[in-house]
């Protein structure tokens, strides 16, 4: 299977990225996948998810910072990759210098195409899936993760709004593929933190009407799981009896499928 690249963006905070990211990529390595996640947020949320502990070794911030030109022999990533004692789960580490890292991309010659040019074929080969856990923003970090992608995942809690985000994030997307990512494959809309409310079922019903082909089959309910997870680093499907575990899991089996 060629590695496949998936992008877990939204810019806006709080909506479930960091969660997905994790419990995904844990779900498919249940699933006997191979699974790569990128830590792409200087604030390292999913590098803290995942119990990681700064050891002096090149992160992201490294691999951008030699990749946008800075420094001299390149790291790779089979040379920093991390392994997660989930079976078949590595990660790659963000730390709070990415911010600086973003700010060198904006001199660098093709400075859409740096992740991509890290992640290149042969680099994550071993892997079936690469996730990219994105930072809150629309700007280059973000631009080089859709630039990378196969696929985008859209995590989005439906309230009032929240679909005027995902326009700025479709337009976002279409530029893109118009221009240095013309590959880029399919986008799922992935509802998350589901409640009981009238304003969360209305919100759902105008997603379906406006994005019906986008809009994924799994939707991700509201639940103290998802706190107690990155508490105690221990992914959801870890648990067999957890609820937000199994829509994880049925979320990855939807994402094969379509794969
Ligand atoms: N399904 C869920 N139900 C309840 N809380 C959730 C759920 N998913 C995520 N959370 C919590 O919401 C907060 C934001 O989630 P996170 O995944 O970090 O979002 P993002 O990466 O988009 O900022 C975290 O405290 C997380 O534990
Ligand atoms: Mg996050």
């Amino acid at each position: 299977m060629k590695t496949k690249i998936i992008a877990v963006a939204n810019q806006k905070g709080g909506v479930g990225k960091t969660t997905t990211a994790m419990n995904l990529g844990a779900a498919l390595a249940l699933k006997n996948k191979r699974v790569l996640l990128i830590d792409l947020d200087p604030q390292a949320n999913l590098s803290e998810y995942l119990g990681y502990e700064p050891d002096g070794k090149p992160t992201m911030t490294q691999l951008i910072g030699q990749a946008a030109g800075m420094g001299k022999a390149p790291e790779t990533v089979s040379g920093i990759r991390k392994h997660k004692a989930i079976e078949g789960m590595d990660y790659i580490p963000a730390d709070i210098n990415l911010a600086n890292a973003e700010t060198a991309m904006f001199s660098a010659l093709s400075r859409e195409t740096i992740l991509k040019r890290i992640l290149f074929p042969e680099a994550v080969s071993d892997y079936d899936y690469v996730i990219i856990d994105c930072l809150p923003s629309l700007g280059i970090l973000m631009i080089n993760a859709l630039t990378a992608a196969d696929e985008l995942l859209i995590p989005v809690q439906p309230q009032k709004f929240s679909l005027d985000g995902l326009e700025a994030l479709a337009a976002l997307t279409a530029q893109i593929r118009a221009t240095v990512n013309t590959t880029l494959g399919r986008i799922t809309i992935l509802p998350t933190m589901i409640e009981r409310t009238n304003v969360c079922k209305a919100a759902l019903n105008e997603l379906s009407e406006r994005y019906a082909s986008e809009l994924s089959s799994t939707v991700i309910h509201k639940s103290v799981e998802a706190a107690k997870s990155s508490e105690t680093g221990a992914a959801l499907c870890s648990n067999t009896k957890s609820k937000l575990g199994e829509e994880y899991k049925q979320l990855a089996d939807e994402m094969i499928a379509a794969s």
